[in-house]
């Protein structure tokens, strides 16, 4: 199969709006998200695609205060398209067309995430802290950092 990585185009908004709510359920992002994220930061939404359909998206957003520091805010792949490589293409891909820009990635991920998780240590990041009470009462996150400035170490 041939996959394309790259920034959503506009044609993909709705696609990539189905594609979370199949991927999370609700709650989930809703597609004015992406449509004010894809004016925002047009880079930062990336998505694998075979010749047909949207198959994965990353949406990632800088932080105003850290300018060197990305903010990966969603990671999905379709249900149907799990298990075959996609998450570690789609972060891959994402990471590395923004490696010059930024010095680390930052994202959060549910505790008992471990495939998520497991996506994530594999393309070097790392465990920074665990916040209980991320969202609100009872719901931790694991904050996950690559980063970049080690890499050359
Ligand atoms: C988490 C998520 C992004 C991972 O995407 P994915 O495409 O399934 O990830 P990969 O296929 O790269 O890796 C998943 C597993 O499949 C395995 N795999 C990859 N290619 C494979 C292949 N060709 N054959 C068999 N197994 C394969 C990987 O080794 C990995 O195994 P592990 O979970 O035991 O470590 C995806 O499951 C998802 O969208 N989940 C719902 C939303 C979510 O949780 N997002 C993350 C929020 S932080």
């Amino acid at each position: 199969m041939n996959f394309r990585t790259g920034p959503a185009t506009k044609a993909e908004i709705a696609a990539i709006a189905e594609l979370e709510q199949a991927a999370f359920g609700e709650p989930c992002y809703p597609v004015f998200l992406f449509r004010q994220a894809y004016d925002l930061w047009p880079e930062l939404l990336w998505c694998v695609r075979d010749d047909n359909q949207v198959l994965a998206y990353l949406l990632a957003a800088p932080m105003l205060h850290r300018p060197k520091v990305l903010n990966i805010m969603s990671v999905a792949v379709a249900p149907t398209q799990q298990g075959k490589g996609l998450g570690q293409l789609l972060v891959s891909s994402f990471c590395q067309s923004q490696q010059e820009n930024f010095e680390l990635f930052w994202l959060t991920v549910d505790p008992k995430n471990s495939s998520a998780q497991r996506l994530y240590q594999r393309l070097g990041f790392t465990i920074a802290r665990y916040e209980e009470d991320y969202y609100h009462a009872g719901e931790p996150r694991l904050v996950m950092e690559l980063d970049l400035t080690h890499k050359s170490e």
